[in-house]
């Protein structure tokens, strides 16, 4: 079978990770026995400055047709970063039911967290973060433009169906990784309605698989224990927006937004699902040439687990591990002097020496 591939670069840093994202992706094709074509696809904000939309009408008709997306990232200072985030990425994650935003935090072997872990214990949990509803709405307006009385409302969407399949699917993952927990992140005591309504529902179908223990604590609290004590935890279940800033706050812990990846799933397999890493395009260092493409790669290595190629997943994840515990080549955000380039080359090499 061949795997058919979008690849979106994106903006800033994106392009650069990318780069060497493609790079591993040819190699595992020269090496392995695996079929992969790509197509790649410029759309971004320079795409939107040309045209004034961030795909063309028929992107999603065209992305439709691949059996996963690369993502890089996106956002440029000359379009506002809303346009770019509604444009193209809520699009493909909601038109494309991708209701799991899937983000481990894994402390690498080589690695140090700037958090004091106890009786050396692994940091290695994963956060599944609702990903079609919930905060992320486009439910809301705003009146009275200009005037003292001008006024904003948001709405939150959670419906019993998006809470019950991203519960499913937490349970299924924890149950298949012999995982004994799942921390649920709530503010059921602030946000009387939709998160009263989100604990019910999550409640409820944690109430069907009793062999995994279950806790929730309240996400101002449970910040707070990310800190103190992140060994303690294995699969944590957030709402969209609870998922988001907990998943920034996680990969700190382990090593930085330079090594975050993540993986978009649409677990019935009717639409394409999308790999991208957790950070932004990093106007910062854009251009540079120093950005890490660690995030970019695992968020690679995730996409061919999704694809039923669990074996090729983990070579690259060793290689990575191997490239970090060597700490030769890495780049500035994990105090080393490596360029992307440099780190890049140097992975395919471990892998493929
Ligand atoms: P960001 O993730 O781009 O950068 C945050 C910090 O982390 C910066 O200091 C950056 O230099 C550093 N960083 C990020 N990735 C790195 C890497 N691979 N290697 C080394 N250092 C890295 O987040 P920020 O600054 O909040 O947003 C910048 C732009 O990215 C905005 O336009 C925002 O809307 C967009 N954005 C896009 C996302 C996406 O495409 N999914 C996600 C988050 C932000
Ligand atoms: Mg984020």
């Amino acid at each position: 079978m061949t795997y058919k591939i979008a690849i979106i670069p994106g903006d800033g840093i994106g392009k650069e990770v990318m780069k060497e994202a493609i790079k591993m992706l040819d190699a595992v094709t020269l090496h392995e026995s695996v079929e992969i074509e790509y197509d790649q696809f410029d759309w971004n904000s320079e795409y939107y400055l040309q045209h004034n939309r961030m795909m063309p009408e028929d992107g999603l008709e065209k992305l439709k047709g691949y059996d996963a997306i690369l993502f890089g990232a996106i956002g440029d200072q000359r379009v506002p970063d809303d346009i770019s985030v509604w444009d193209l990425i809520m699009p493909i994650r909601k038109t494309f039911q991708q209701y799991v935003n899937f983000r481990p935090a894994k402390l690498l072997k080589g690695l140090e967290s700037p958090v004091k872990v106890r009786g050396n214990k692994p940091i290695d949990f994963v956060i599944i973060r609702e990903n079609s509803e919930g905060e992320y709405s486009n439910v809301g307006g705003s009146m009275f433009s200009g005037e003292q009385r001008e006024l904003a409302v948001q709405n939150t969407v959670m419906t019993k169906q998006g809470i019950e399949q991203v519960t499913e699917f937490a349970c299924n993952y924890a149950r298949n990784h012999d995982l004994e927990k799942i921390t649920n992140a709530t503010k059921s005591n602030a946000i009387i309605h939709t998160m009263k309504f989100w604990d019910q529902v999550v409640e409820t179908v944690m109430e069907q698989h009793k062999d995994i223990a279950y806790e929730k604590y309240y996400i101002d609290a449970l910040a707070a224990y990310f800190v103190q004590r992140p060994e303690d935890f294995k699969v944590v279940l957030a709402s969209n927006l609870f998922g988001d800033i907990l998943s920034d706050l996680g990969s700190a812990i382990v090593g930085g937004l330079g090594i975050a990846p993540s993986a978009n799933i649409n677990p019935s397999k009717d639409y394409p699902s999308m790999f991208e890493p957790v950070h932004g395009s990093a106007p910062d260092i854009a251009g540079k040439g120093i950005a890490n493409p660690i995030a970019q790669i695992w968020s690679l290595a995730l996409m061919f687990e999704h694809l039923g190629r669990k074996d090729i997943h983990d070579k690259i994840l060793s290689s990575i591990e191997e490239l970090i515990a060597g700490k030769s080549r890495l780049t500035a955000d994990l105090d080393g002097t490596a360029s992307t380039e440099q780190a890049g080359d140097e992975l395919v090499k471990i892998l493929y020496k």
